[in-house]
């Protein structure tokens, strides 16, 4: 707990010294693909002896990318950091040129960009007609209030996850996050409900059934409860959808970014997911 109040803390010094920051000269070689690029050949030749390749978690030093929260945001903060290191920790000064710290700068915002950041090929409007149509998300997920209620809303997906994380959604099977777990009841009376698992302790069980609609049970009323242990989000969309479907559909999800502004608050604080 005091750990927690003490991150917060320095969260907050963080947030007001970036605000400070945001005067101060941006990337003078920009943020280009290529810029990024040669950043990441750099990074991964110079700073894995302590975090991990392509700004993951290392033995000795935190992730740099969208999985964690971080201190440094605007492009002068992480400059700094890179070039002259952190007083204190073990994070040293780089000693590289200015020219390689800036790229290695557009790298460490690249790995932390969220889908909706980046320009993702494909064709937004033939997308959402893969998502309500082939694709049958629609079925489980709503967009603008329009879709199911069994998967989670994915009005602002695209400003939630980095892009590599939101293909994977849609393409590896992973373990399945709390209050979806799918669960199967029959009743006293014998009636069988299938739907996922809101809620659930030993006395209890709050279930959403496929058509949306949600039912508590006092589990003295059921006579037997059975939890499954794959989502019901499936993943192999990249094989049951043709190449320009998938494509299509990935660019759609990207650009929904309906809370965009408050995740662009939240991206000021770098609440790092
Ligand atoms: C000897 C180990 C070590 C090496 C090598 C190293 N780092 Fe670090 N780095 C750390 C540690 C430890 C921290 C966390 C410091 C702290 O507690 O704030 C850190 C923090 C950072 C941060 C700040 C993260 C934040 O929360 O804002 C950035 C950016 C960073 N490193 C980039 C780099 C880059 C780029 C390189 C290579 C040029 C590099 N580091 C090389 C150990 C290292
Ligand atoms: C049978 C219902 C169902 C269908 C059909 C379905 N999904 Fe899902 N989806 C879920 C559930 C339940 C979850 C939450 C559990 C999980 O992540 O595995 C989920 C999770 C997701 C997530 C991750 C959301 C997050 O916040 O991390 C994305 C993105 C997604 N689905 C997109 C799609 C797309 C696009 C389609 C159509 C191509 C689709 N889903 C079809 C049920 C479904």
């Amino acid at each position: 707990m005091k750990l927690f109040v003490f991150s917060c803390a320095l969260a907050a010094a963080g947030a007001i010294a970036s605000s400070a920051q945001t005067k101060k000269p941006a990337n003078p070689l920009g943020d280009s693909p290529q810029v990024a690029e040669s950043g990441r050949v750099l990074y991964n030749r110079t700073c894995t002896g302590c975090h991990g390749p392509d700004g993951g978690e290392g033995d000795r030093a935190p992730a740099l990318d969208a999985n964690r929260r971080y201190f440094r945001v605007s492009e002068a903060a992480i400059f700094e950091v890179v070039k002259h290191g952190i007083p204190g920790t073990v994070m040293p000064s780089s000693g590289l040129p200015d020219n390689d710290v800036w790229k290695i700068v557009a790298f460490i915002r690249n790995v932390r960009a969220t889908a909706s950041d980046l320009v993702v090929p494909g064709n937004v409007q033939n997308g959402m007609a893969v998502f309500t149509g082939p694709g049958k998300c629609s079925g489980c997920h709503m967009i603008r209030g329009q879709g199911g209620v069994l998967g989670p809303d994915l009005s602002s997906i695209g400003a939630q996850l980095n892009l590599k994380k939101l293909q994977e959604t849609l393409t590896k099977e992973r373990p399945v996050p709390n209050g979806y777990r799918p669960v199967e009841v029959v009743t006293l009376q014998g009636e069988t409900i299938s739907g996922i698992a809101r809620n659930s302790d030993a006395f209890s069980l709050q279930l959403l059934d496929k058509k949306g609609a949600l039912h508590l049970f006092d589990t003295k009323e059921l006579r037997s409860i059975v939890y499954a242990d794959h989502s019901l989000m499936p993943h192999n969309y990249d094989k049951v959808l043709s190449a320009d479907q998938y494509r299509d559909l990935v660019a759609m999800l990207a650009v929904q970014a309906r809370t965009k502004v408050r995740a662009q608050l939240q991206g000021e604080n770098e609440i790092g997911r």
